[in-house]
């Protein structure tokens, strides 16, 4: 892959600001230096890196999960403009050749209203270009795989991004997003959050170990019942602990026990396999208590959710993050953090948090 200088990130339309923040942190630590470029609400980012090749030396280095607000990533050819209307094809082709081979190319659009029009478009589009980057071997033949993925980010009918990303350092899903049906029985729309939170953050091969078979969970700021049912699906037994009310038909599953108890000075009768937590209060105040559960040895694994401030969410999110870091390690205990902003977060970022040695 030949030396490409820039990176286009995706994120929530309205989060560029920390999507730009955080790439600009987490790659001058790496000393590749650069700046980005957005509008706010436009759903991606663009970062120029100065240094020749610094996009491609970040993609391959800088680990995608460690990224928060990047939901997809690429490296990519200068930016195609003013494309002639009867021939988009051909003054691709005449640059493609820095192209890594590839076995597939992916064409998107932004995450926004707009964006979204775009879509038949882009699809009809992608599937001509493959025609052509196949003929020109830039494109594997169907089946075969390769080490990178070609992305094509669509901006208008004569606009386009066109780059790269290694499969195994990004998002396996178009646009970075997991498209999840919304089970009816669920008592909220947030059930969605934490069935993502499982499918993104335990590989496939965990799920049955980590999930599987008769666990046991607390639900911190469980009602209506949203996470509890994910919990209850996967055959755990749950204590619910919210002043408000649970879903009567959730109760009925004889597998959750309410409680109607201060989530902060909740103590478990014995310790749990899972904690999860979806309380609306200050981020700083809801890691402390993750904090109080992994110091106490009180459960496995916690997911939970930080809800960002209107201002400085990145500065928020870091200090929460390093705070929980620092303060496990000087414990001496053991640990795994990721975090991520989910399809189906809003202004907030989900965590996994696992204790396990
Ligand atoms: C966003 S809702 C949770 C939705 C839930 N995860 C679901 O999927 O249905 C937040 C909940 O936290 C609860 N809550 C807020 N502060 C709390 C506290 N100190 N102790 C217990 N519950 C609290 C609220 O009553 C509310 O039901």
């Amino acid at each position: 892959m030949s030396e490409f200088n820039t990176l286009v990130l995706y994120c929530r339309a309205g989060f560029e600001k920390e999507c730009a923040a955080e790439i600009s942190t987490r790659l001058s630590v790496m000393g590749i230096y650069g700046y980005p470029r957005f509008e706010t609400g436009q759903a991606y980012v663009i970062f120029h890196c100065q240094q020749p090749g610094g996009a491609t030396d970040a993609i391959q280095r800088l680990r995608f999960r460690d990224l928060i607000f990047t939901r997809q990533w690429f490296a990519a050819l200068p930016l195609f403009e003013q494309l002639p209307a009867d021939d988009r094809i051909t003054p691709i082709l005449a640059s493609a050749g820095s192209l890594p081979v590839a076995s597939e190319l992916v064409a998107e659009v932004v995450d926004t209203t707009e964006g979204r029009e775009l879509q038949s478009f882009a699809r009809k589009f992608g599937s001509a270009l493959s025609q052509a980057l196949r003929r020109e071997s830039i494109l594997l033949e169907r089946k075969r795989r390769a080490d990178w993925r070609l992305h094509m980010l669509v901006l208008d009918g004569r606009t386009l991004w066109l780059g790269a990303a290694p499969i195994g350092n990004s998002s396996p899903w178009s646009m970075g997003i997991l498209r999840l049906k919304f089970p009816q029985q669920a008592p909220s729309r947030s059930t969605l959050k934490l069935e993502e939170a499982w499918r993104y953050f335990i590989p496939a091969q965990r799920q049955d170990e980590l999930l599987g078979g008769g666990l046991r969970a607390v639900d911190l700021g469980a009602a209506p019942g949203g996470w509890t049912w994910q919990l209850v699906k996967q055959n755990m037994f749950v204590i619910a602990v919210d002043n408000g009310p649970m879903s009567p038909d959730l109760m009925e599953s004889g597998q959750v026990e309410h409680r109607r108890e201060d989530a902060f000075t909740f103590v478990p009768p014995k310790p749990v396999d899972w904690m999860v937590c979806d309380i609306v209060d200050k981020p700083a105040r809801v890691t402390e208590l993750v904090l109080h559960w992994a110091e106490n040895g009180w459960c496995r694994h916690a997911i939970f959710n930080l809800k960002l401030p209107m201002k400085q969410r990145f500065a928020e999110t870091e200090s929460c993050l390093g705070y929980l870091r620092d303060s496990l390690a000087n414990a001496g205990i053991g640990f795994r953090l990721q975090a991520r902003q989910l399809y189906h977060d809003r202004e907030e970022i989900t965590c996994w948090l696992s204790l396990e040695p």
